[in-house]
Parts: C-alpha cells; structure tokens; sequence
C-alpha cells in the first residue's frame, strides 16, 4: 500500500496505491464490447471460437470454482519453526521472529550508500545532495547477487526505495496553494524527494565473526534516483510516443519512479518495476486528456495538481499538459516513459539502466523470469490496480544456460501476453500484437508501440480477466507452478466492470488471495494453463463475521497478502500489506511475514513487524541461511523503537540462532 501520511506519519490520509481506473467511463470499452462481437460473428470469429469463446462465461457470477485436477507436486517442504503470535498492542514497535530465530536492522534510510555519503540526521535535515549518497525511503523490492567464489558469504544487495514519506523533511512537506488553486513545492524538497526515490546497491559481507555488514565505500555501490540516466530500449524507443522537449530522440529519460517489486534474470541483471507512475503528472487540459488513452486509462490527474507530491511545479517533465509553445508538445508524452520494466547490472556501476518496453506498460507490480527446459524464458508481472490484469512477456530468443552472458538484450522482442482465467480452472494467455484480434487501426492502435504502451486498453479488448490487485508472483523452483497475490478489491461485485468470477469469488474482497497455476507441460511459453485459489485470505469461518471476510487458512489467519517468494527449498513466504489501524483488519495484528506449504496449504506466522509497516521484499542467499526482507513505512520509531525517533524504512537480516536454513 502506498499512502500519504499525515504529519504524524501514522495515519494514512490518502491511500493513492489502488485507486481504480474504471475502463467502463473509457470510450474505449464500448469499442471493445463491439469489437468482441465482431470478431466472434465474422469468420475471424470462427477461428478464434477457441480463442475468445471460453471468456464467454468467465465472468458469470456464482461460477463454481477451478476443477480439482490441478497437478499438485508431493514434496512438502520442512517447515519447523513455532508460529509467532499475532501482535495487536497500538504501541508494537519493534520486530518479533519465531523463536530459534534473529532479526536484526541491516539498512535504513539515510544510511551511507555511495561513498562519503552524509551521515543521517535524526531531524532530516540532510540536504538534497546529501539523501543522492544516502539510502532511499520505502524499502520495497530486493534482490541477493553473490559473488561467484563466495556465495553464501559475499554479495550485492539491491533494494528498490518506492516513493517518500513526510518524515523526509524536517515538519514534512511545505505546500503553497496560489490564486489558481495549484500547490506549488519548493525546489529543494523536491529534489530531495526524488532523491529518495530510485534503487540503492550495496555490497554486504561476512565478516571474521561471521556476521553480515555493509562494505562502505565499495566502487560498487550506486544510487539509482528519479534523476539517473537510463535508456529506452525495444519497440517503443524512438517512436513519437515517447519524445519530448528534453529529449527529441525519444530514447533517453531521467529516472525511474514508484519502484515496487522486482525481478532477477539468470543473466544476472536486476529488474525494476515502475508502478504508480501515474501518480507523479498531471494533464491540466480536460479535452486532451478525455481523447488520450496513455493518460486516462492509467489515472493520470486531470486536475491542478498531479496526485502526489506536485512536483510539475518545479520540474517541467511533470506537467504532461499538451503546449504548442515547445517541440512534441512540451511533456505531454513524459509519463509515456514510466510504467516499464528497468534492467540493469548491479555489478557495473557505470551501466545504463535500460527501459525494456518489450513487455508493455502499466502499474508493474513485479517482474517475475522463470526460464523453461529448452530456455524460454517468461517475465510475469501483476498491474495492481482494482480489475487490473497479470500479464507475462515471452521472450524471443531463448537463454542459453552455457553462455550466460550473451543474450543481454533477450528482453528487447518477444511476445506480450496478458491472463484469462476460465470458470472451468483452465486459463489462457491471449497475445497482445498489433494487427490482430482488434488491436487494429479501427480501434485505435497503429503500431506495435501502441499496443504496448496503451497495454491495458490492448487487453480490454482481449477479454482479460480482471483481478483483485494483482501484487507479487512467485514460482515454485521444483513443480514450476507460478502463485500470484490478489491482495484485495473492496470494488469487487460492485463496480459493473469487476463482477464476481471464480478466481475474484468474493464480493467486496477485503482480505485478498493467492491464486496457483501451471502451464500447460510446465513451459513457461505456453499459451494455456490449469489454475485453482491456493487460498482465500481472512478470518477463520465465524458465525457473527460476514460470509465475504472469512477465508479458508489452513492455520494462522492473515490479510492482504502482498509480497511472495519461495526459497530454494520450495517454502513459499507470504508478506502482508494491510492497514492495521481499520477495523476490518483489527483482529490480524500488524503486519507479518508467513511461511506456506504449497503442498499441504498449512500457513504459519513467521515474523511480525512494527505497527504502521507493510512487510516487502524478500531475499536470501543460496544456503538458506541468511534472508532479508523490508519493513517498509515503520510507523511509530522503528528502527530504535524508542517512542520518539523518526522512524525509517529499514531492510532487516533474519539468522536462524544455531546457524541453520531459515524455515526449519
Ligand atoms: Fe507497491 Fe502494489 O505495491
Ligand atoms: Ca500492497
Ligand atoms: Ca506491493
């Protein structure tokens, strides 16, 4: 959840992470509706009867849930540890692991990343130049690199910092309201917000006692920011969709922006996920905004301001409001530029990140490889966002395991799917190629650059399923069956566009679930698959709790799942991300991280953190013996727990006490 805090920073004000855009007030959609109708009476639609048929009745209420053939593999993992019990005091502060266990605070915001970096100031006063060297805020996605002679001891840990919260400056944010309505910022606050944002690298290692520390100064550690140079790459780079006053060649932008989750190839890159982009630009110009699909499909703010943070009124790029006065219409193209996949090599400190717009835009949560027997390698990522899609990217050319290195630019062509869940438990991956299935001229597409970065109208007219927010997905490294989080959708069977189906079966879906399936023979590139709900989150079954908040846990009870991983053993961790001050979640405690067996469906409480925090990213090193996960927007003091220091975003390093795998 993204949230703009009150000055207290424990209250969120405004929970901007998952406002609907309702495609049901996009002219788009009654194209869609006709469009749909066309193909399936045409001859066209004769060919595509399988295709297109089954969406008939995937959005029927009351379908009956997946079929029960789902292949299960057999092995369960050992999961040893007792559960920790839920912690519910408004005043927990602090972070409790099961027992056997330690976590300690490894990485905080403000903490020294680039060398002869500032130290950090309890009364934020470090400057903007200083938070470029420092540690972002909003520890979110992350990912182990080792280092090749020495894994379990040695690595890189890259940490994407999603956005900022008013415990960034001194007494939060300063806004000035003029005469026209518009809140205007000052220019030091928003650069030094920007330079909260990005991603930190940082070289960790073991040292003579065997404990985990940062190495400080290391030519390897890097600060990617919202002001970092980075390349645009695949079928968009260059087009007129994504050239702008600054940059006329559409093939260079500043930065990355709302770093959620992540991905890491076998190639040994990183990749980061821009997601609620949308909330940094503004489009003041009604008119052009109500015609421009790339702003309104995505949220963009047709207001006086951009939703958060107001930086356009002192950084130009901001404002996408068309203007005859600059080449390319000023920035009006500007956001066209986020909501991409970043791919960049954390062992090269000079590299240029590359935005890879093979695999489309919109709100990315994740991006998720998974790499096939015969090298096909899948990239898939959740659009979080109310009645959003999951979508993955097949890459053309196939990754050679002999020769890591040499398919760097694999990401650059390849196919985008997005997912159709079927009533009957078997699903489909329904291409996203200009020219065909509607994704024409006719409707507004007329080019392949089009069609991805309008991703969500492409899939509209597809016949998508839309989902409860879909967050994270984590593969099963031994059966290859992929599990995503739908983490919640109070709009479920409210809104027309979002009706109850059978993998969103719940009305008013405040709890969230976790969805499984398998591809079709296990190849990541299949276009078919067998789905089933792994769980419903909530409440255990309780005759005075309505029907939809009760879940079907298997043992400890949580909400809102979020963040997923599994471990090399096949344990799958389950990070929760609700607002632990709303009535509905009182009985959950504070957030937690969860360890599930995927074979017997038990769930037990691992860890819990500090009131105020989600719990996000997750990582490890190969051993099991050392994870890492984030506490993100401590609410309270956390990490000194004190009752009175500003509290930081912090990555914290989990050891099981006798020196073991983590989880037994
Ligand atoms: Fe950044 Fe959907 O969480
Ligand atoms: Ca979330
Ligand atoms: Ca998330």
């Amino acid at each position: 959840m993204v949230s703009i805090m009150n000055s207290n920073n424990r209250t969120p004000a405004v929970d901007v992470d998952d406002i609907p855009v309702n495609p049901s007030a996009n002219p788009w959609l009654s194209e869609v509706v006709a469009n749909r109708r066309t193909l399936l009476k045409g001859s066209l639609g004769l060919a595509l009867g399988g295709f297109l048929g089954g969406s008939l009745s995937a959005c029927a209420v009351g379908d009956r849930k997946a079929s029960s053939s789902f292949p299960l593999k057999t092995i369960s993992p050992n999961i040893g540890f007792s559960s920790v019990a839920i912690q519910t005091a408004q005043d927990f502060d602090r972070v409790v692991v099961a027992d056997g266990y330690s976590a300690r605070a490894f990485f905080s915001w403000g903490d020294e990343v680039v060398a002869g970096a500032a130290a950090w100031k309890a009364d934020a006063s470090n400057s903007w130049q200083e938070q470029q060297l420092q540690a972002g805020q909003n520890h979110d996605g992350m990912a182990y690199f080792p280092f090749a002679d020495a894994p379990n001891d040695h690595g890189l840990l890259v940490i994407n910092h999603e956005y900022t919260n008013p415990t960034l400056h001194p007494t939060g944010p300063t806004e000035t309201r003029d005469a026209q309505g518009i809140i205007h910022r000052p220019e030091h606050e928003v650069l030094k917000e920007q330079a909260a944002h990005g991603v930190s690298v940082i070289e960790i290692k073991r040292d003579q006692l065997g404990q985990w520390q940062r190495v400080k100064g290391s030519a390897l550690n890097r600060r990617l920011t919202a002001n970092t140079p980075m390349a645009l790459s695949g079928p968009v780079a260059g087009s007129d969709h994504v050239k702008t006053a600054q940059d006329p060649t559409g093939t260079r932008v500043l930065g990355t922006l709302n770093n959620c989750s992540m991905g890491k190839t076998p190639w040994g890159t990183y990749l980061i996920c821009e997601e609620n982009w949308n909330n940094y630009f503004v489009n003041r110009n009604t008119a052009d905004w109500q015609q421009r699909v790339s702003h309104k499909r995505y949220g963009i703010s047709n207001s006086a301001n951009s939703s958060k943070y107001y930086w356009e009124t002192v950084d130009p790029r901001f404002d996408a409001t068309p203007t005859d006065k600059q080449y390319f219409k000023g920035f009006v193209n500007e956001p066209n530029r986020f909501g991409w996949v970043v791919e960049f090599d954390p062992f090269d400190p000079d590299s240029l990140p590359k935005k890879r717009t093979a695999l489309g835009r919109y709100a990315r949560e994740c991006a998720t490889v998974v790499v096939g027997d015969a090298g096909e390698v899948a990239i898939y990522s959740g659009d979080d966002t109310r009645g959003e899609y999951i979508y993955k990217f097949v890459a053309q050319q196939r990754f050679d395991k002999a020769n890591p290195k040499t398919k760097l630019d694999l990401l650059d062509e390849g196919i985008l799917y997005v997912a159709q869940f079927h009533a009957d438990g078997s699903g489909e991956w329904l291409p996203l190629l200009w020219g065909e299935h509607g994704l024409t001229p006719r409707n507004g597409f007329m080019s392949q650059a089009d069609v991805l970065i309008n991703a969500r109208a492409a899939a509209d007219i597809l016949g998508a399923t839309p989902m409860d927010r879909p967050e994270w997905v984590a593969v099963d490294p031994h059966s290859r069956e992929l599990y995503v989080t739908l983490t919640n959708n109070i709009e479920r069977g409210i809104k027309l566009d979002q009706s109850v189906d059978s993998a969103n079966s719940r009305k008013e879906n405040q709890h969230g679930q976790i969805l499984r399936w398998s591809e079709k023979d296990s190849n990541p590139a299949a276009t078919e698959f067998q789905w089933e709900i792994f769980l419903l989150a909530g409440n255990h079954p309780g005759a005075t709790i309505p029907e939809n908040l009760q879940g079907n846990i298997h043992g400890d009870a949580f909400s809102c799942p979020d963040g997923l991983w599994f471990d090399a053993d096949g344990r799958l961790w389950i990070e929760t991300d609700f607002d632990d001050e709303v009535d509905v979640y009182q009985a959950m405690g504070c957030n937690q991280l969860l360890c599930a067996n995927p074979v017997t469906r038990e769930v037990k409480r691992f860890l819990v953190g500090p009131r105020g925090c989600e719990i996000t990213g997750l990582t490890g090193t190969p051993d099991g013996k050392s994870l890492w996960l984030n506490i993100q927007h401590p609410g309270i003091s956390y990490p000194a727990s004190d009752g009175k220091t500003r509290p930081r975003s912090t990555t914290v390093l989990v050891t099981k006490n006798d020196g073991g795998v983590i989880g037994t």
